[in-house]
């Protein structure tokens, strides 16, 4: 479909999250190439919007001003239910540190705490220039559990399980996690909008 597309990341991890998606969800055909731009990365995207949707919009459409490519970006967060939706957007920086840091932080905020509901949820912007700009959101429900488990993944990995599953997302092979994560559902919604609406 594309001949080339870029993931609007800095981040190698999530390039190669992406690429798999890309794969498992669209096919070989999605794209001739898939293209890991670090040097692009290093332009700063303030993230200003006041929603996922806004933000990956932000990237997307300032990687493909900057490259004249395709671009994909993502923006996410978890969603806890008892946190009246805390920490979402602010996800990555709700408190300094690495993610240790904000997983113990989480579990502070969660202490005594009896609804443990919470859910991930992503947006995708799929900008191609001088064509159109697409954008899909999905999530991925579960709930917190008390004390991390797991040594795979990133983030709230360790705390989160997935509804229907008794491993958390850092223990699940990373392909299980992809099968169900709110950047896959996000992505099968973009992919089936590409389907529909011609090019
Ligand atoms: P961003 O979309 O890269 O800005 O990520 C936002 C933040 O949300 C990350 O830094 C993580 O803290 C959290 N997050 C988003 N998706 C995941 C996930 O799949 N697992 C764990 N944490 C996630």
């Amino acid at each position: 479909m594309f001949r080339k597309l870029i993931i609007a990341t800095g981040n190698k991890g999530k390039y190669r999250e992406f690429c798999e998606i890309i794969r498992d969800v669209a096919g070989e055909n999605f794209a001739d190439e898939i293209i890991f731009a670090p040097e692009i990365s290093r332009m700063i995207v303030d993230e200003t919007g006041k929603t996922y949707a806004e933000n990956s919009m932000l990237k997307a459409r300032a990687w493909a001003e900057r490259s004249g490519l395709p671009c994909l970006a993502d923006d996410s967060g978890l969603e806890v239910d008892a946190l009246n939706g805390a920490p979402g957007l602010y996800s990555a920086r709700v408190i300094q540190g690495g993610d240790s840091d904000k997983v113990s932080w989480l579990l502070g905020q969660l202490e005594g705490v009896e609804n443990r509901r919470a859910r991930f949820a992503a947006a995708l912007c799929l900008c191609v220039p001088e064509k159109f700009t697409l954008i899909t959101e999905s999530y991925c429900p579960g709930k917190i559990i008390d004390s991390p488990r797991g040594y795979d993944g990133f983030g709230y990995d360790p705390v989160f399980l997935p509804n229907g599953y008794y491993l958390t997302f850092a223990e699940l092979p990373g392909h299980v996690k992809n099968k169900i994560s709110h950047r896959t559902n996000a992505f099968k919604k973009l992919n089936a909008h590409i389907k529909t609406d011609s090019l």
